[in-house]
């Protein structure tokens, strides 16, 4: 996720515009930059990697003014370089951004034929382009915005200025989060409260399809076609560090909260209703009717995406699929031929045991290609010259226990599966139109599950001195059963087992008494009455029950001691849903025991040792 800060006042920009970006450097980044305007001159310096590397640079040639915009880029469209990083600057119009232009390639090319050329291979570039089109006509800033904004489809928050108009910025929102700071004679702009608390307390949230006009003097708000909006300013009390959290009290808690939008970003861009096509931008994975068998590996919260991946990908697309613990792969002499693709699951893209798997893969002539999270990362670029990644688009995840980059991963490997079947010619256009829209339900559907968090709060209070828990669930939620140990494992160090509840009578099932919480999926389909039957044994041997059920399920309260229920989805996207449960209830047991959630003892985010 990109950082933004903007300032016009009467002090030097540079300083309080770096020193904002500092405070958004826990978010992660790959490049930095600030444009200044002064005497009717924009001045632009940019730096590959820390913000170090951009301080030497503004130290070696300093630049100063009192109105500026500033950027931390999280690439998404083209690789982390000083051409692609922002501000991003054409004919004297300069734009910051962060979001994704979802029609920058049409876009692109009727700037391209209108004679236009770019410097970098950002979608951003566009919009710079966009305004500067209308300004060179002689259009005022603001209406050649709005137009250029019209224009423009997908998620952004924009912070321009022009060399032409020095005594305003402009800023515009959809999806991707903008904050205007006010202060006296000086305003600021940022894409979050910890760059400007130093300097105000006053703050004003845009709104999605609303823009701001800010001078020195004030801020004026409208919608994009220019209605007027009354700002709703709040007075904030946060200490720089819950402000880093967004008022949350941990990371890992945000990142569960912001899986709304951080799926949103992954579907955003991808999918082509009209003909049920997906879009995988990045990926070349040639013919893939030639694709005989696909083995998928990863490592931890990653592998068990990779088990609901298996699902998916044999469901819709109907491709056989194994499922490796990368360390293990490489080690079991794996039969494989051209015709096998190997797919890499990462987060961070760098954990050592994926990349040696991949590795060994490309050596045995597989296509290899990853779904991961951060841009131009090992793994990342190890698949470029192979089949190429698909990122997640979770933006950075700071906790250890990994929550939103889990819920994007089952996305992408959704969106793949229904790119594959639609290629391979196994999933027929009516029913890929009605997966696709039921994913893009997901979002507003966990923000229902959410929205339950006092009831489990309720259920963490109840259980959080239990010795043991088990996990049950079936088919693609059997892999939630296994992510929802995990997490409690990891975070609260309470002993947790998943497990598939038919197998349970093989083996757990002896551990069954009263002093174990069991939490169980029983959602609507094809597993549904089988799993009751599996959980009405847990209840039998006085187990307690913690049921996660479908919206709807009136007779499920009868097998439960508690019971959780989410909204009503495809089988294969229910572990979208589910795991978010999984993930507060975890979250709430670790807090109640006063654990580092955030960094529990003996993790770390990316393991890049064998
Ligand atoms: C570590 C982290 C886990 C993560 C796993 C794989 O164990 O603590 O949260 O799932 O590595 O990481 P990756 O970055 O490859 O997804």
């Amino acid at each position: 996720m990109c950082g933004i800060v903007g300032y016009i006042g009467d002090e030097e920009a540079t300083g309080i515009i770096v020193e904002g970006l500092r405070r958004l450097e826990y978010r992660g980044y790959d490049s930095a930059g600030v444009a200044v305007v002064r005497d009717g001159k924009t001045t632009i310096r940019r730096a590959v990697g820390k913000l170090k590397n951009l301080d030497k640079v503004l130290l070696e040639q300093p630049v100063h003014g009192t109105l500026g915009i500033g950027h931390t880029r999280w690439a998404t469209h083209g690789r982390p370089s000083e051409q692609n990083a922002h501000p991003h600057e054409v004919d004297g119009i300069t734009v910051v951004h962060n979001g994704i232009i979802e029609n920058y390639l049409q876009l692109r090319q009727n700037l391209v034929e209108q004679g236009r050329t770019f410097k970098s291979e950002t979608d951003t570039e566009i919009m710079a382009h966009l305004v500067a089109v209308e300004t060179n006509k002689g259009t005022d800033l603001i209406t050649a915005v709005k137009k250029a904004l019209a224009q423009v489809r997908g998620a952004y928050a924009f912070l321009i200025q022009s060399e032409k108009e020095p005594d305003k910025l402009i800023t515009a929102k959809n999806a991707s989060p903008i904050v205007i700071g006010y202060g006296e004679g000086r305003n600021y702009v940022a894409s979050d409260i910890p760059a400007l608390l130093e300097h105000t307390r006053k703050f004003c949230f845009l709104k999605d399809g609303q823009m701001a006009v800010i001078t020195r003097e004030g801020v004026k708000i409208t919608t994009e076609d220019g209605e007027p909006v009354e700002a709703a300013i709040r007075v904030v009390d946060w200490s720089p560090v819950m402000a880093e959290k967004g008022g949350h009290k941990h990371f890992m808690h945000k990142e569960i909260f912001e899986q709304p939008s951080a799926i949103a970003d992954t579907i955003r861009g991808r999918v082509r209703m009209e003909d049920a096509q997906v879009h995988l931008d990045g990926m070349s994975l040639g013919d893939v009717t030639k694709l005989n068998r696909l083995i998928i590996a990863a490592c931890g919260t990653s592998y068990h995406a990779g088990l609901v991946g298996k699902f998916m990908i044999e469901g819709i697309a109907r491709i056989p699929v194994e499922v490796d613990l990368a360390g293990e792969f490489r080690y079991r002499s794996p039969v494989i031929d051209e015709a096998t693709g190997v797919l890499a699951i990462s987060q961070s893209g760098e954990t050592a045991d994926t990349l040696a798997a991949i590795k060994e893969a490309k050596t045995l002539g597989a296509t290899v290609f990853a779904v991961c999270n951060v841009i131009e990362s090992s793994i990342a670029r190890e698949c470029m010259e192979s089949g190429g990644v698909m990122y997640t688009h979770a933006g950075p995840e700071i906790g250890v226990a990994s929550t939103k980059a889990f819920t994007t991963q089952l996305v992408a490997l959704y969106l793949l599966a229904v790119y594959l079947g639609r290629a391979r010619g196994t999933l027929e256009k009516a029913r890929a139109q009605e997966l696709l829209t039921h994913l893009r339900e997901v979002p507003q559907q966990i923000e229902r599950v959410l929205s339950q968090e006092a009831a489990l709060i309720t259920i963490a209070r109840r259980y959080h001195k239990a010795r043991d828990f088990l996990y049950l669930g079936r088919g693609p939620n059997y892999p939630i059963a296994l992510e929802g140990a995990l997490k409690l494992k990891e975070i609260s160090y309470i002993h947790a087992e998943g497990y598939s509840a038919g197998e349970m009578k093989h083996g757990p099932i002896a551990l069954i008494d009263e002093h174990l919480p069991t939490v169980g999926i029983a959602t609507q389909g094809p597993f549904y009455e089988k799993t009751v039957s599996n959980l009405e044994e847990v209840k039998a041997r006085d187990g307690k029950l913690i049921i996660i059920a479908t919206e709807g399920d009136s007779k499920i309260a009868a097998t439960a001691d508690d019971v959780v229920l989410v909204p009503a989805n495809d089988p294969l996207i229910d572990p979208i849903l589910t795991v978010v449960p999984m993930q507060l209830i975890a979250y709430h047991i670790a807090d109640l025991n006063g654990t580092d959630v955030d960094q529990p003892r003996n993790l770390a985010k990316s393991v890049t040792v064998e």
